[in-house]
């Protein structure tokens, strides 16, 4: 069986602001193009961006980041207005630091909608609420080996000290979870990896066997390295095949 089938690869989850809706698309889902012509789901306003990508895998990656998020985002205005829009009536085009704004059409029914998306060997995760310049981020990886050195260079002491001590079993899986988590909530800051990543401690609730699907991540911002108060961030990720995903959020409105 492909990994494809062997995953769930969308829902929600009820967060006290609203439900955050999720989609995992692989590439082998969608057909594939003639890599020197614009897949036909764009917008033109993503033409343009797609035709500055000049190198094919990015070319791939961003299109099939952009069809995930058009995907997810007309099923919640299906859900919402009854109206299925086609997915070229939809934008979804880089903020200059890289984030990714979302363009509803006319009589979308939602004022606003914030997304947030990441790739990985040929599959694509997003990540959607309504609303305008909500804190969220997601994020996936693929659980694979770290290079030695990896965990001390780029984790915060209570990261480690949180391995050291979790199941041994669990290991590589866990320190793509906590890598991901902290992408997913620096993104969620729409800074991502221009801050240190030591400035968020990211700790997932270990797997427990038979209990799949969503399991809760704390989210700590380091206080001596911010130079500004940080936002309170929830945090959950999930394993699905060679797969982790992560999503941080805003827990609720103070
Ligand atoms: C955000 C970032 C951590 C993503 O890292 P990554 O592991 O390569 O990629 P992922 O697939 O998980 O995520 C990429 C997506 O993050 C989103 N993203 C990019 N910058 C972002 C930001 N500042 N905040 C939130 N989301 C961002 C985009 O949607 C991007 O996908 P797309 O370009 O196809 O739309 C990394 O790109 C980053 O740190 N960017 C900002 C800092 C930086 O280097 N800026 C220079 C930009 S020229």
């Amino acid at each position: 069986m492909s990994r494809m089938n062997a995953i769930t690869n969308n829902g929600s989850l009820a967060t006290p602001d609203g439900s955050l809706r999720w989609l995992a698309l692989f590439a082998e889902q969608t057909e594939s193009t003639n890599p020197n012509t614009p897949p036909d789901f764009l917008h033109p306003f993503e033409i343009e961006h797609w035709q500055t990508l000049r190198v094919d895998k990015r070319r791939k990656e961003w299109s099939l980041g952009r069809r995930a998020a058009k995907e997810l985002v007309t099923g919640m205005l299906h859900e919402k207005t009854g109206r299925l829009f086609n997915l070229r009536q939809i934008a979804v085009v880089p903020h200059a630091d890289g984030w990714p704004v979302l363009a509803l059409p006319e009589g979308a029914g939602v004022a606003a909608v914030t997304l947030s998306i990441s790739h990985t060997h040929e599959v694509a995760f997003c990540g959607a609420m309504e609303g305008e310049n909500r804190l969220l981020g997601v994020d996936i990886e693929a659980i694979e080996p770290r290079a030695t050195g990896f965990a001390d260079e780029y984790f915060t002491p209570l990261e480690n000290q949180f391995l050291a001590v979790a199941p041994a079993e669990q290991h590589t899986t866990l320190i793509n979870a906590i890598w991901s988590g902290k992408e997913a909530a620096l993104k969620a800051i729409r800074r991502g990896l221009a801050e240190d990543t030591r400035l968020v401690s990211c700790l997932p609730h270990p797997l427990m066997g038979d209990r799949e699907g969503w399991l809760p991540v704390r989210i700590v911002w380091d206080e001596e390295r911010s130079t500004r108060p940080m936002p309170p961030l929830a945090g959950y990720w999930r394993r699905e095949a060679d797969l982790v995903m992560t999503l941080a959020f805003a827990p609720g409105a103070a």
